[in-house]
């Protein structure tokens, strides 16, 4: 069995980590193709060393753009490596534009599609990833949901078959590192205490591209940063924007620093009070981590923890963030079983090489 593996973003590689070695231990043949969506050294480079990822066997180095280059770009390329390598199955993952492109090449060569993530909805329609995932589920042949309402959103749609619930591969992940760092010496590194700092992350464009958006939430961050340590990796097309338009003082004594590999961010994370996030990854690692997250957006695809309770929306309102950020209690309890049972990634490998279809 030859399976083309499609990548190209941060979150994307988090993924490809599991499923890729579950590919190998079923005895797949893998070919893995990085779009070079991300290209620098701490939002590619360090997951590939730290997450021991396979060297990708082609590198097609798209790097930034408009949607319609890096998808149109990516698509050329991938389509070239196709057709060369004559793949039994592509593999996609989650709603970048990696994962469209290398969808529709698939689609259009008559490769069957297997997308993991699939089925995740969520306001606004005309968000970037809502458009890749819609896209990328009605043209896939395997459809590997995190969750139950996953599953429920493609029923809606009229999409039942190859349809699979196999747990989200993100919390095998997280299982397996969580074990394994050496958190207090990423707290000593970063100056922090045990559960008295807040994380953050922003990368969104509904939030960097928007001034008003992006004003607010810095200036809660500044606001809370008073109060708490926090503590902010910076995307790179964050960092840019706020470099362009100068908004580093609405900061305060906030603590930018750069992007950080994976293990760390999970240190980082786990010993967190609580976090202020617009990752999808985020959110839901926030959960496993046994931490709530003050979401900066109208609607996510994680909304299970939203309703139990555990994370909240608060959009980019400013002081929703910073009253949040500073007092939200969840409840004692929530379900443990949303997102599977830390098996996903063997669970999809079995599919894919034909055991367990
Ligand atoms: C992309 C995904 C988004 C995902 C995010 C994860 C799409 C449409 N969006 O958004 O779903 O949540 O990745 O992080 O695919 N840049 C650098 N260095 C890099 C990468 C990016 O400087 O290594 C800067 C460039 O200025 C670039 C900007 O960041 O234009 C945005 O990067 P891009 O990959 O286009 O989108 P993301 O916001 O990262
Ligand atoms: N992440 C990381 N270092 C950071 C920020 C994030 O390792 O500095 C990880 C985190 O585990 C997250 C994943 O990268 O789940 C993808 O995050 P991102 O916010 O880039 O994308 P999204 O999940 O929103 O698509």
């Amino acid at each position: 069995m030859k399976i083309l593996s499609i990548v190209g973003a941060r979150p994307q590689f988090i993924k490809e980590a599991v499923v890729g070695e579950q590919l190998r231990k079923y005895g797949a043949h893998e070919i893995l193709v990085h779009t070079g969506q991300h290209y620098d050294v701490n939002m590619s480079d360090v997951f590939f060393r730290y997450l021991e990822l396979k060297k990708p066997d082609y590198n097609l180095s798209v790097g930034s753009g408009t949607h319609a280059y890096q998808t149109g770009m990516s698509m050329i390329r991938i389509e070239e490596v196709a057709i060369k390598e004559k793949p039994d199955i592509i593999v996609v993952y989650g709603d970048t534009n990696a994962t469209v492109a290398g969808a529709l090449v698939g689609a259009k060569l008559k490769i069957p599609v297997a997308h993991v993530e699939a089925g995740l909805r969520q306001e606004p329609k005309d968000m970037p990833e809502e458009i890749n995932r819609v896209v990328t589920d009605h043209i896939s042949r395997f459809l590997f949901c995190p969750t139950k309402r996953a599953v429920d959103n493609l029923k809606l749609e009229g999409i039942s078959k190859g349809v699979y619930f196999v747990g989200d591969v993100m919390y095998d992940l997280f299982l397996k590192v969580r074990d394994n760092i050496d958190a207090q010496k990423v707290l000593e590194k970063h100056r922090l205490q045990r559960k008295s700092y807040i994380l953050a992350t922003v990368h969104r464009d509904f939030n960097t591209d928007n001034e008003e958006r992006l004003r607010n939430i810095l200036t809660a961050l500044g606001e809370i940063s008073h109060k708490i340590p926090v503590v902010f990796p910076i995307h790179p097309r964050t960092k840019k924007i706020i470099n362009r338009k100068n908004l580093w003082n609405l900061l305060g004594k906030t603590r930018a620093i750069d992007p950080v590999p994976y293990h760390e961010l999970v240190a980082l994370l786990t010993n967190s009070l609580r976090v202020i996030t617009d990752s999808g990854g985020v959110q839901k690692e926030a959960y496993f981590a046994n931490v709530p997250a003050i979401v900066l957006m109208p609607d996510t695809g994680w909304i299970e923890l939203i309703k139990h309770g555990w994370n909240v929306l608060v959009d980019s309102d400013k002081d929703l963030i910073a009253e949040k950020a500073l007092n939200h209690v969840p409840p004692s309890s929530i379900p443990k079983e949303l997102y599977g049972d830390g098996k996903a990634g063997g669970k999809i490998a079995k599919i894919l090489v034909g055991e367990d279809r």
